[in-house]
């Protein structure tokens, strides 16, 4: 995107711990702006369980134009323990999504130092790669219903949707970010699907991956069954570089992906629409973690991780850089592990570290 004068960021920390992490966050925001020259307003919006138990509303009429003129979104997190489970990240997290047109969903899985995964002998060096899932078909779409519901009867459709339109985008966009992340050990698309079952749908985006192909020869395209990949992110993640894949199946990857980064403390992604005037949200991955709220025990890590995806977004990739590098000399130098209560460290005392190290 074009580098406006100051960015318009909104700020939505939602519910549990979501408002303990965007602080932190925040706090990294308010501290790289003035060593990188950048400035920036941020708007508030109350948006979650709260505001839904309270007034019945989840987004508000005029809610999704007022977003849609920010340069970028900021989300802690949604979920509350007394609302039923599937009302607020559908009425909130997939219709931003769907409305804001945000077609990708930008997962990297990289494990920071000193951070523990469960895979043995796996270093810094072996997991390293990004997941560019589809963010806006597939299953997601909500399409099926019920027949004869509660009889013995019972049928229930849902009902996968792919577009040529919506796959080549993603698929286009996913070529031209492994091109730009240029891996010194190759660039190397690998399309995750299941062509072998789903022969219709993944059928049509094999086929516009292997025609999107042609115009990057400089790009590996490569193919993996979605259960086999299961298999190889455990096995061999230095396998991957980037990886494009569909909704659903993207979805339980990237949570795969997370923990072998070492936990929901840690991961973080981007909800993107990349054309221009598109609105992108940024969000730590770990939920509104309800048991943890106020103890100041969460980990702001992932939060402070999508802060810097936001930075990239923004425009401003050295700020990015410098949060990420801060990020990971607090993982590698400080920090005793990524678990809540047992970092060593309050929430705020990481962010704290992190500021820290922004000036190393
Ligand atoms: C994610 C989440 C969401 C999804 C849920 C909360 C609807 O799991 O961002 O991966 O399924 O996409
Ligand atoms: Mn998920």
């Amino acid at each position: 995107m074009n580098k406006p004068d100051s960015a318009k960021i909104a700020v939505i920390g939602g519910d549990g711990t979501g408002p303990e992490v965007t602080a932190e966050a925040l706090k990294v925001l308010q501290a790289i702006a003035p060593m990188e020259g950048f400035d920036y307003q941020l708007t508030d919006f109350d948006f979650g369980g709260e505001r839904f138990l309270r007034t019945g509303e989840i987004l508000p009429a005029g809610t999704v134009e007022a977003l849609q003129s920010q340069d970028a979104i900021f989300l802690g997190a949604i979920g509350h323990p007394d609302v039923k489970p599937g009302v607020l990240e559908k009425g909130l997290l997939l219709e931003l999504r769907f409305q804001l047109d945000q077609y990708i969903n930008l997962r990297p899985v990289k494990l920071y130092p000193g951070v523990e995964t469960p895979l043995a002998g796996k270093t810094p060096a072996d997991i390293d790669f990004v997941v560019v899932r589809e963010n806006t078909e597939d299953l997601y779409c909500g399409t099926g219903g019920f027949l004869k519901k509660g009889t013995d009867q019972e049928v229930a459709t849902q009902t996968a949707i792919y577009t040529r339109k919506g796959c080549e985008r993603c698929i286009r966009w996913a070529f031209e970010y492994t091109q730009q992340r240029n891996n010194p050990k190759g660039k190397r698309l690998t399309l995750v699907a299941k062509t072998n079952v789903l022969t219709y749908g993944h059928d049509l985006w094999d086929r516009t991956f292997q025609e999107v192909a042609q115009e990057y020869p400089d790009v590996e395209a490569d193919y993996n069954h979605v259960d086999a990949c299961c298999m190889w992110m455990v096995k061999n993640p230095e396998y991957y570089d980037v990886i494009v894949t569909t909704n659903m199946f993207g979805d339980i990857i990237t949570d795969l992906g997370a923990m072998i980064q070492g936990g929901m403390g840690v991961a973080a992604g981007g909800n993107l629409n990349p054309d221009p005037g598109g609105t992108s949200m940024f969000e730590p991955m770990g939920g509104s973690a309800p048991k943890y709220t106020g103890q100041g025990v969460i980990n702001p890590i992932a939060a402070i991780g999508a802060m810097s995806m936001l930075l990239d977004q923004l425009d401003q990739p050295a700020a990015a850089a410098r949060v990420m590098n801060a990020i990971q000399t607090v993982t590698g130098e400080k920090m005793q592990s990524q678990s809540a209560g047992r970092m060593g460290y309050s929430t705020s005392q990481v962010g704290d570290l992190v500021v820290e190290a922004l000036s190393n």
